[in-house]
């Protein structure tokens, strides 16, 4: 089966987040030939449309790169003040920029954890709202929200001791691959026609 390549943003820069945990259970369940590497955009600054207007700082620069390249992005993200994380939005917002933008029909999944009950509930419908503007190709189910999640990891380790959530990720994952192949092969049939 062919590889495919995927990127995961995390919308928490916490060293101990329970969002990376999940990017970890997601690499760790995912079908085979789908592969996960998790990006770092510590280092991209707030954006500013005068610096834009004179190009992407190299972070962002090499950002876009990285997201074109991917044949699927992972989002696993927290939900803050019912919202999405200010750095993960200003992440979006610096890459959806250009006519080349990178996230133009990408393949997306969404993932949301949260210590509380509803698993940041609230911020995936947010999120898709942003990514149907930037024209990305979001996994519409499963949904993955994994509420109380302080108590699905291992605190000194990350690994998820939750059966159930367990189970939702590995079948979102699969889910996920089938939706790569599904809108690689729509889009190259789409391609072929014009
Ligand atoms: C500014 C801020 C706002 C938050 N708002 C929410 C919220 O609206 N809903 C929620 O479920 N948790 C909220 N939380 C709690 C986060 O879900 C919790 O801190 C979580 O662990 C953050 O994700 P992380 O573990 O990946 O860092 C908020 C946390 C912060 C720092």
């Amino acid at each position: 089966m062919k590889k495919l390549d995927v990127v995961a943003l995390c919308g928490s820069l916490r060293r101990a987040s329970l969002n990376r945990h999940a990017i970890r259970l997601a690499q760790e369940v995912a079908p085979a030939h789908l592969a996960i590497e998790e990006l770092d955009w510590r280092a991209v600054p707030i954006l500013d449309a005068d610096e834009l207007a004179h190009g992407f700082p190299a972070p962002v620069a090499a950002l876009r790169t990285r997201v074109r390249a991917a044949d699927a992005v992972l989002i696993a993200t927290p939900e803050y003040n019912f919202s999405i994380p200010g750095g993960l939005k200003n992440v979006i917002d610096w890459i959806s920029r250009g006519e080349d933008q990178p996230l133009d029909g990408k393949p997306v999944a969404i993932v949301s954890a949260s210590p509380g009950p509803l698993g940041g509930a609230r911020v995936q419908y947010d999120l898709r709202k942003v990514l149907l503007f930037v024209n990305a190709m979001p996994l519409v189910k499963p949904e993955v929200f994994i509420g109380g999640a302080a108590a699905k990891f291992d605190a000194q380790t990350g690994a998820c001791t939750d059966a159930t959530t367990r189970d939702f990720v590995t079948r979102q994952m699969a889910a996920f691959a089938d939706w790569i192949a599904g809108v690689q092969r729509m889009r190259g049939s789409a391609a072929a026609q014009s």
